[in-house]
Order: C-alpha cells, then structure tokens, then sequence
C-alpha cells in the first residue's frame, strides 16, 4: 500500500530515519563508555523498545505503570520506573511485575520507600531503587547531597529494597542553544556524580549514576563517574528538537499524514489533523503545532480539535490532498494513537501498535 491510500490522520514512522536515530544513539553511547537505557514514553512500543534492546540498550526507561506493564507483558526484561512511586497501586503492581522482570524504582521520600517496600516484602520479590536528584529542573528529586544520604540511611534498612544509586533528569536543557545545553549537561552529570560519591564515602553501593536527556545526552555521557543515559525523544525527533538545533528536519521521524479537508480561501488550508492528533503542547521555540514535512518553514498556524489551519497561499494544495505534518512534540503525539504506520519509501510496511498509551487502573 503507498503512504497516500492510508485513511487520516494516520501516524506514520519513517524507518529509515529511526534506524538511523536508534543508531546513532547507540553508537554515541558506545564510544562514551555509558550504558543506554533509554526513556520508552516516547513511543511506548515494545517493537521499538527490542530493536534499542539489539543495539546494545541495558533496559528501558518508563515514566507509568502501564509502560512498565507493556514493555514487562511483551519481553522486555529490565525496567526502570524514573517517576516519584509512592502510593499503594503504582508500588503492588510493579512488584507484581518484579516476579517477571528485573524492576528498578525512582524514590524521593521516605513514604515512597515504604510504600514500595512493603510492597516488595507481599509479593516477595526484591525491588531495586535509585534516590531521585534535582540537578536543576525543580520538579521531583531531592536537591541536596544530606536529603539524599538521609533517604539513603532509611532505604537501606527497609526489606524488599536494594539501594543500586541515584537518578535525575535536566529536563531544562529542551529549548536551550548549544552553549545553555552544555553547561546543563555538565552540571547535570557532576551534580550527580558528586552526590554519589559522597554517598559511597558513606558505605552505599552506587552502582548506577544515570542522568541525561536527548538534549543532553551526548554532553553528560562525557562527564566521569556518569554510569548511564536515558535519552527519550531521540528516536522520533521532533519541531521542539530542531528549533534549538539538537536535531535537524531531516532526522525527525515522525509525522501525522493528514489531508485537505477544505480550502476555503486562497491563503487559508484547513487539514484533518488538529489538538486531537497532534496535541496542544506546542514545545519550546518552535511555531504553530506542527510543520510540513519536506516544507517545514509552512506550519500549522492554529488548531480546533480535529481542523488544523494552515494560513499559506503559495502552498499549491487542493482538497483531497494528503501532506505529512511533523510534530512540535513528538511523545504527546504518539499518545493520541492506537497505532503507528512503518513506512518505507512512501510503501506501508505494517502497524505497530502503541501498547503503552494512555492509563489503565488495573489494581
Ligand atoms: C526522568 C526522565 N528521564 C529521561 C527523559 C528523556 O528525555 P528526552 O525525552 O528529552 O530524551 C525524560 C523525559 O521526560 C524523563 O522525564
């Protein structure tokens, strides 16, 4: 079947491009002496989550249960759950799933680490867990180097648990230019090597210093005593990833094939993808929602839930026609599908289904 015959708004995986993306990842990772285990919300796709397995990824990265569950249900062996687990549901399940796969957990509290032990000792199985840092970001983690040795103090007497190190995520290095990134990255990944170091001085294993982000990544992978990346949007890309040059159009992945639905009047194009398929979260320094693929300075200007409007009278489009629309935020997107279409020049090789999207409350 050709890309054009799909029904829309359909998403659509280039293969070609994420092979590349997957590789180079990997290869980066490789030559900087860090384990790879990236961050699976991206695409929520155990297909995708096997092939970074074969190119070397230690385990997956997830930020939900239901991530967790997908990628555990579908073969994946080793997962981290980066995410603050601290109530009953989220901590049952994922020792549930400790009886299936090797699970690691994000803490920054003391309940947290109750929580997930008591859970660990009913189902009897053994949860490892790293002590979440802020190293800048100012969301979940503990910003000082005491919080964190008196979590540590706590953990390691609790049964069920195994301290294995520390965890945290600049996510603030998104929308910075390549000077804001570097000195991001760098004090993302001595921020945390520092804090680690000073948590072995104290007698705790920190087997794992895992840090980074697709925009910082290959700058953290450099800093010494960094044991691990997880870098998430790399393998699609994405408008808010090309804005501030961490990626370029042609390494962006992912698209929502939409068609002209009307075209009312010579400037203005109105296309079936709206908020509904591409999402209202516009990322950082990059315009409208979404750009034309292989005409990317044309964007979707405004959205409804399903008219995306496309304001651009030298388009040359009529109704009918399909166009391909790169996402501003690539991992949002995806979130709205049931599935992905693999294509190869413009050939639809097959669906993959998004098995993590959403959430569930399985209890
Ligand atoms: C805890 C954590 N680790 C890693 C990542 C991956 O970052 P990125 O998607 O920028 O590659 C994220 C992204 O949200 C995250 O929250």
């Amino acid at each position: 079947m050709h890309i054009n015959d799909l029904p829309t708004p359909a998403l659509i995986v280039d293969r070609g491009r994420l092979k590349d993306n997957l590789e180079r990842m990997a290869q980066m990772a490789t030559m900087a002496g860090v384990k790879l285990r990236p961050h699976i919300k991206t695409h929520k796709s155990p297909f995708i989550a096997h092939w970074q397995r074969a190119l070397g990824a230690e385990g997956v990265t997830v930020a939900t249960v239901d991530e967790a569950e997908a990628m555990a249900y579908n073969g994946i062996d080793d997962v981290f759950v980066a995410y603050p687990v601290a109530e009953v549901h989220r901590a049952n399940r994922l020792a549930r799933l400790g009886r299936l796969a090797r699970i690691s957990v994000g803490i920054d509290s003391e309940i947290g680490a109750k929580v997930l032990s008591r859970a660990a000792e009913y189902y009897g199985v053994e949860l490892e867990v790293l002590i979440e840092i802020d190293t800048g970001l100012q969301r979940s983690g503990l910003a000082k180097s005491d919080e964190a040795l008196a979590l540590a103090k706590v953990t390691d007497k609790l049964p069920g648990l195994k301290l294995k190190g520390l965890f945290t995520h600049a996510g603030h290095a998104h929308g910075q230019d390549a000077r804001g990134r570097e000195m991001t990255g760098k004090a993302e990944g001595e921020i945390i090597v520092e804090i680690g170091q000073s948590l072995k001085a104290r007698g705790f294993a920190m087997e794992v210093l895992s840090t980074g982000s697709t925009p910082s990544a290959s700058i953290v992978a450099q800093v010494p005593g960094v044991t691990e990346i997880r870098p998430g949007t790399y393998v699609f890309n994405d408008g808010s990833l090309v804005a501030p040059g961490v990626a370029t159009w042609d390494q962006c992945a992912l698209s929502v094939l939409a068609t002209v639905v009307s075209h009312p009047t010579s400037q203005r194009y109105i296309v079936d993808t709206g908020s509904k398929s591409l999402s209202k979260d516009q990322g950082k320094g990059v315009p409208g929602f979404g750009a034309i693929k292989g005409r990317e300075t044309t964007y979707i200007a405004w959205v409804n839930e399903e008219h995306g409007v496309i304001e651009d009278s030298s388009l040359g489009l009529s109704v009918g026609d399909k166009v391909e629309i790169i996402p501003n935020h690539a991992c949002a997107t995806v979130n709205l599908f049931d599935e992905y279409y693999l294509v190869e020049d413009d050939l639809v090789l097959g669906r993959i289904p998004v098995a993590a999207r959403g959430h569930r409350h399985f209890v």
